[in-house]
């Protein structure tokens, strides 16, 4: 079950956010490893390896600073179309970091979680990923939300698609449906909607990320390169975010 902190529709169907007990929650879509490394003269990979080495120091320093839950855009539904060496290479790294990072991870509490469509993912990521979800699943620290192979379309598309499987076989009242019921079958169930969604390297779009869960979301953009984007960043966010009034529709 989704937790209330995300916007929900009470029994009085008043709008509300609820109390910050379960700390932040940053989502992240980290762009412009490419740039990064054209910048460089080296190949669009070398961007991706830095940009992994970015994220360890976030995720690291993300708890430190109140963030209690870490959406991390991987890789979207819409990256297949790059070329497949770029595709395989960011498969290689994802692999790589799960071997190498995840003892250190269990050990700092961190809980990983994925979000996004199985289907078309290798039978080996499937099980790096779930063996790594197994393991972590008693963490607290931080919960990191590896977004991969996820689109926000198909995400809705799929929740729709088993909201009517239940219709269909009695398990559910079609006046059952409403905002919360829908939550309760998007991938993102059961943590909150995102605070704050950050993006780097100077685009201002969402590229099909976290379509629902963003419709109170603040937003954040920076010039940054993601490969360079690091813990004095992530606080120069979070010192954004104390700066902004969310109203939720209120006064
Ligand atoms: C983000 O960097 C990484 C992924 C999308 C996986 P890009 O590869 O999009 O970098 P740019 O936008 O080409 O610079
Ligand atoms: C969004 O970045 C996806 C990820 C960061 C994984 P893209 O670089 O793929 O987005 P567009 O194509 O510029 O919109
Ligand atoms: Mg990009």
């Amino acid at each position: 079950m989704k937790s209330t902190r995300s916007v929900l529709v009470d029994d009085n169907q008043a709008l509300r956010g609820s109390g910050d007990d379960e700390g932040l929650h940053f989502a992240i879509i980290m762009d412009g490893n490419g740039r990064w490394a054209a910048a460089r003269k080296m190949p669009r990979a070398f961007g991706h390896k830095a940009g992994v080495d970015a994220l360890r120091g976030v995720v690291e320093a993300a708890p430190k600073m109140g963030i209690k839950t870490l959406s991390i855009y991987a890789f979207s539904t819409e990256n297949w179309r790059r070329p497949s060496e770029e595709v395989d290479s960011l498969f290689n790294l994802l692999r790589q970091f799960v071997k190498s990072d995840l003892a250190r991870l269990h050990k700092n509490n961190v809980k990983i979680r994925i979000q996004g469509q199985r289907q078309g993912l290798a039978t080996d990521i499937l099980k790096l990923i779930d063996d790594a979800e197994v393991l972590t699943k008693n963490n607290n620290a931080l919960t990191l939300v590896i977004c991969l192979n996820y689109g926000g379309q198909s995400e809705i598309v799929e929740a729709t698609k088993a909201i009517a499987e239940d219709v269909q076989s009695g398990k559910l009242a079609i006046n059952q449906i409403d905002m919360a019921c829908f939550e309760d079958y998007l991938l993102s169930k059961d943590w909150p909607n995102p605070d704050l969604i950050i993006r780097t390297a100077g685009e201002k779009r969402l590229s099909n990320f976290l379509l629902w869960q963003s419709a109170y979301s603040e937003f954040a953009f920076t010039e940054v390169l993601w490969p360079d984007f690091d813990a004095n960043c992530l606080q120069t966010m979070v010192s954004e975010y104390s700066k902004r009034q969310r109203r939720f529709g209120s006064v």
